[in-house]
């Protein structure tokens, strides 16, 4: 199995990519610490397909926009699963308003959700590894958007587009440690995220005709890289973003 025994904590892993990225790894024998501020019925019922399945997994109730919260949740991965390997940053949200739009109080919330718990969860998982003396690996799930603009979404690119900064800074100074971090882009995934838009056909149809693979992607095809990426196949592997995006963010006007 590419992940026996390694410890991997998804943050915001009760649904969506997160809830898949924690079965794809537990499939390959991982030890899941399942982030959550929400749904904790969700959380259990997650734990529970996992054990079923023969695998190992606890639940964390830590709000990530708090660094305090992030140390706490590293640590509550060690006391139950011994050290960390993994810290996959996941939880994110959107504040869908142009700049104009935007407030205060919008900005603040979408760059600590998705920004700030990034920044902070990756040096609590830094500092773990460190002491650990084994290096270690941070997965930030960021967008296509750190780098593709999308008007109308302006603060959460921003908060995507540190996140890539995030990867390529953070990357270099922490690889001497043998700590890395890769950043994955997804396009768009049939999450619920986006339900405004996947659940009206007008909007899906106008998605799918922009993507050239001509559909979004499943939340497991997403997981199924963070495996990958998790493995020891890709340790040579840091400062940089792998994107998976059926194409959408190369899509060109046939006019
Ligand atoms: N779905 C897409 O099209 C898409 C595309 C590109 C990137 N992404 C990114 O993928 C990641 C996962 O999103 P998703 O599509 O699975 O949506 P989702 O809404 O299912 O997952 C987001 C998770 O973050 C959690 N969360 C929010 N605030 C939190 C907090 N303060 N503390 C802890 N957890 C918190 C939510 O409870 C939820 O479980 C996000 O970072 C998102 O930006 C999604």
């Amino acid at each position: 199995m590419l992940l026996e025994g390694k410890t991997i904590v998804v943050t915001g892993g009760n649904s969506g990519i997160g809830e898949q990225i924690c079965l794809a790894a537990a499939a390959e024998g991982a030890n899941i610490v399942i982030d959550y501020v929400a749904h904790p019925e969700a959380t259990d019922s997650l734990i529970h397909r996992i054990e079923e399945a023969g695998g190992h997994a606890v639940g964390v109730d830590a709000d990530i926009t708090s660094a305090s919260d992030l140390h706490a949740m590293v640590q509550k991965a060690v006391d139950a699963f011994g050290s960390l390997d993994v810290l996959v940053n996941n939880a994110g949200i959107e504040d869908r308003k142009s700049l104009l739009e935007e407030t205060e109080e919008g900005y603040d919330k979408v760059m600590a959700v998705n920004m700030k718990s990034a920044f902070f969860g990756t040096q609590a998982a830094a500092k773990q590894f460190i002491a650990q003396g084994n290096g270690g690996l941070v997965l930030n799930i960021s967008s296509v958007h750190e780098d593709w603009p999308m008007p109308g979404n302006l603060a959460y690119c921003v908060s995507k587009g540190g996140m890539r900064m995030l990867a390529r800074s953070g990357g270099v100074e922490l690889g001497p440690h043998g700590v890395r971090i890769v950043n994955i882009a997804p396009g768009a995934v049939d999450t619920p995220i986006n339900t405004a838009t996947t659940s009206d056909p007008d909007k899906l149809r106008q998605l799918d005709d922009a993507i050239p693979l001509g559909r979004p992607a499943k939340p497991h095809e997403i997981a199924e890289v963070v495996v990958f990426l998790a493995s020891g196949k890709a340790a040579y592997m840091t400062s940089t973003t792998v994107t998976i995006d059926g194409g959408i963010s190369q899509g060109s006007v046939g006019l």
